[in-house]
């Protein structure tokens, strides 16, 4: 079973194995209903379905998800973002996408290691850019709808739900004023397109702007590796505040919740939540430590 196969079955059981024998049914379906030619599935698989392909002279990518309630927070978060930074949609159904193909494509995981401030300084700018979006009429959850789940118990993770809870609350209760966030902004999912970066894949949620960076400080999956972990995080959460004036203190405390609700979500649907946690120590010894923040 490939990891894609893998983390489907995870989430949806039988419904998702299902869905898996299905697609290339469906595939077939609305590669003629749209003119879709020459369709491969993308390398890094993860949630979704993507593939690459063509219509008639325009490349393009095929969504599919297992999901269609995740998927229509996706489509409009991807309409009120049209304007503001986002890849054009050129067709949808229900649970299916298909979007212009960026080129070339490259994300901005291509700065990680050597060149990694470059990619925050280029983040805050797609950043800037999108968060001037007017508020949506559309129903979007929010983040304190999110963050609910840190309320559950879970024996494995007491003391640093413990911890999340305190932070949460006092975040809650002191935001800036709330716009429509991406919500899964990260490297992979900021893409250069035609000489400008912009951005796919969003989750749409309501939040302040600090809580927009936490994503992105988790990213590339390579990171996690690196030893010097700890100091890339530090230098981007310097970057990040200075570019967006916001205070390095607020970043790292909505890092450190993030990275929690990001080990509750794994853990909950059966999947890997280690790394995740590994972020929350590191996010504990830098707002322990204060490094000059
Ligand atoms: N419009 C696009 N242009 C070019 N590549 C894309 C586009 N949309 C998706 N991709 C590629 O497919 C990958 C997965 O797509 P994404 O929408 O992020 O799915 P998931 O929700 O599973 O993360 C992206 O990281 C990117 O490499
Ligand atoms: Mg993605």
């Amino acid at each position: 079973m490939t990891d894609f196969e893998n983390t489907i079955t995870c989430l949806y059981g039988d419904e998702g194995r299902l869905w898996l024998e299905n697609l290339p049914n469906i595939v077939n379906n609305l590669a003629h209903r749209w003119q879709l030619s020459e369709l491969h599935p993308i390398d890094n698989l993860s949630y979704n379905y993507v593939m690459s392909g063509w219509q008639k002279e325009k490349p393009i990518i095929l969504k599919l998800g297992c999901d269609p309630k995740s998927f229509k927070n996706e489509i409009q978060a991807l309409k009120a973002f049209k304007t503001f930074g986002a890849m054009t949609v050129l067709d949808q159904m229900e649970d299916v996408l298909l979007l212009e193909r960026a080129q070339p494509g490259l994300s901005l995981k291509c700065y990680f290691p050597d060149h990694d401030l470059k990619a925050v300084s280029i983040a805050c700018e797609v950043m800037k850019k999108l968060h001037t979006a007017p508020y949506p009429e559309y129903e979007f959850p929010t983040i304190k709808d999110w963050l609910t789940v840190l309320d559950k118990d879970h024996e494995l993770f007491m003391p640093q739900l413990a911890k999340a809870r305190v932070l949460k609350n006092e975040l809650l209760n002191t935001m800036e004023h709330s716009i429509l966030l991406h919500g899964d902004f990260h490297h992979e999912n900021i893409l250069e397109h035609e000489g400008e970066w912009k951005v796919i894949d969003p989750q749409g949620v309501i939040g302040e702007r600090a809580y927009e960076v936490g994503c992105f400080m988790r990213n590339p999956k390579e990171l996690i590796k690196h030893p010097d972990c700890l100091y890339f995080l530090k230098d981007r959460i310097h970057a990040f505040a200075k570019h967006l004036d916001l205070d390095p203190v607020r970043i790292a405390k909505w890092c450190y919740i993030q990275a929690m609700l990001s080990a509750v979500w794994s853990y909950e649907d059966n999947l890997s939540y280690e790394s995740a946690l590994k972020f929350v120590s590191l996010f504990e010894q830098l707002l322990d430590a204060s490094w000059g923040f």
